[in-house]
């Protein structure tokens, strides 16, 4: 039943699948990120992937992509310090050269230090990573400057964040927030009155982040940025068992955490498993959409997230990914049908992990 309510609902787009003229490229909407007035696209662009750890990529190819998210409307851009060393902020700079359109790009900073300990964040690290950054961009000031995933301990030190404010005096960076890996670390930041935004996963096999989080971050008016909305590539439906991952793809070397935090990968789901998963997934995709429109649909039906950030290396990518911004909420009857999966395929194997 709840196939053909929604069927009704979206409409005219339906139709024009039907009529074959289905992939019309949709422009994506927007939703104000917190309280730093940036009215960015609910489906935006996480550009790690190329900047690397990926495997190949080709600048051309990721560039084309950049272009193709412009012209349907994202705005918005992901990107951090350490993605292929500077290479994917290079490529947002590129852009900006290449494209008067208005658009923002949040980078990220802490990473590049080692021993990656708390210590690390002290103001003139902090600093220098953002003038790196600042160089990399070939910008005076970043839009948004984001932690990544430090240490814990890191949001228990009121100086990290008055370092954060002091650079915003400095003009070097106009607002800030974290990119966290648990649940708790983001309730704890945002008691930090200078944090306007939470990055952190969020998609259909990682949903603990709505059952507090995400009513707290709408009290305090902090933006969500929900990465991995896809899974590593999994939620779009297009991975098997056969697939096979470069050596230098983090789906081939960190699915236990062998690298970096377990939960980035796959977020933290065996991959058979994920595969099985996917199939029960691929029984409740409505008629007319793909799996990744369902995956990122889903994640926009949560007030509380301003937007998804999916890694995309090509633009047919970008163009499906942006589709499922311009899609209406999925129906009541299927959001219960993905919690009962989620319920019984998943919260046991990952939920209070992160
Ligand atoms: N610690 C942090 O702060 C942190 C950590 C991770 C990610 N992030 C940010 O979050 C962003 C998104 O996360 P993510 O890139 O790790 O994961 P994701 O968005 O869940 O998955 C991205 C991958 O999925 C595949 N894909 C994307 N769109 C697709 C489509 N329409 N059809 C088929 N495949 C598609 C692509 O890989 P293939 O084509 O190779 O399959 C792509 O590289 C990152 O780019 C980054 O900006 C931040």
């Amino acid at each position: 039943m709840w196939e053909l309510a929604w069927e009704l609902r979206k409409g005219a787009f339906t139709k024009a699948k039907r009529r074959g003229t289905a992939f019309r490229e949709a422009q994506v909407k927007l939703r104000t990120l917190g309280r730093t007035g940036f009215e960015i696209s609910t489906v935006s662009f996480g550009a790690w992937a190329i900047g690397g750890t990926w495997g190949q990529v080709d600048d051309s190819e990721s560039l084309a992509a950049l272009h193709k998210a412009l012209d349907l409307g994202v705005n918005f851009f992901d990107t951090a310090d350490v993605y292929g060393d500077g290479h994917s902020e290079r490529l947002l700079a590129r852009l900006r050269r290449e494209r008067k359109d208005p658009f923002w790009i949040t980078t990220k900073a802490g990473r590049r230090s080692s021993p990656h300990v708390p210590d690390q964040y002290h103001y003139e690290n902090l600093r220098g990573w953002v003038e790196r950054s600042l160089k990399n961009l070939e910008t005076d000031a970043i839009d948004l400057l984001q932690l990544h995933c430090p240490p814990t301990d890191v949001y228990y030190r009121p100086d990290v964040f008055g370092a954060l404010d002091r650079l915003v005096k400095e003009g070097k960076i106009r607002h800030y927030g974290v990119s966290v890996e648990r649940v708790e670390e983001a309730l704890k930041a945002i008691e930090f009155p200078g944090v306007e935004s939470v990055q952190l996963i969020f998609n259909l096999l990682r949903r603990r982040p709505a059952d507090l989080l995400f009513q707290r971050a709408l009290e305090k008016r902090v933006g969500i940025l929900a990465r991995l909305p896809l899974s590593s590539g999994l939620l779009a439906g297009k991975l098997t068992a056969n697939t096979k991952f470069a050596n230098d793809d983090h789906r081939n070397f960190n699915r236990k955490g062998e690298a970096f935090d377990r939960g980035e990968t796959f977020s933290g789901i065996d991959y058979q498993v994920g595969l099985e998963i996917v199939e029960e997934l691929r029984r409740l995709v409505p008629e007319g959409m793909t799996l990744a429109e369902l995956a990122l649909r889903w994640i926009l039906d949560h007030e509380a997230v301003t937007c998804a950030i999916p890694g995309a290396k090509r633009p047919t990518q970008v163009v499906e990914n942006a589709r499922a911004a311009d899609l209406p909420p999925l129906p009541p009857e299927l959001h219960r049908a993905l919690e009962k999966l989620y319920d019984e395929r998943v919260r046991g194997l990952v939920h209070q992990l992160w």
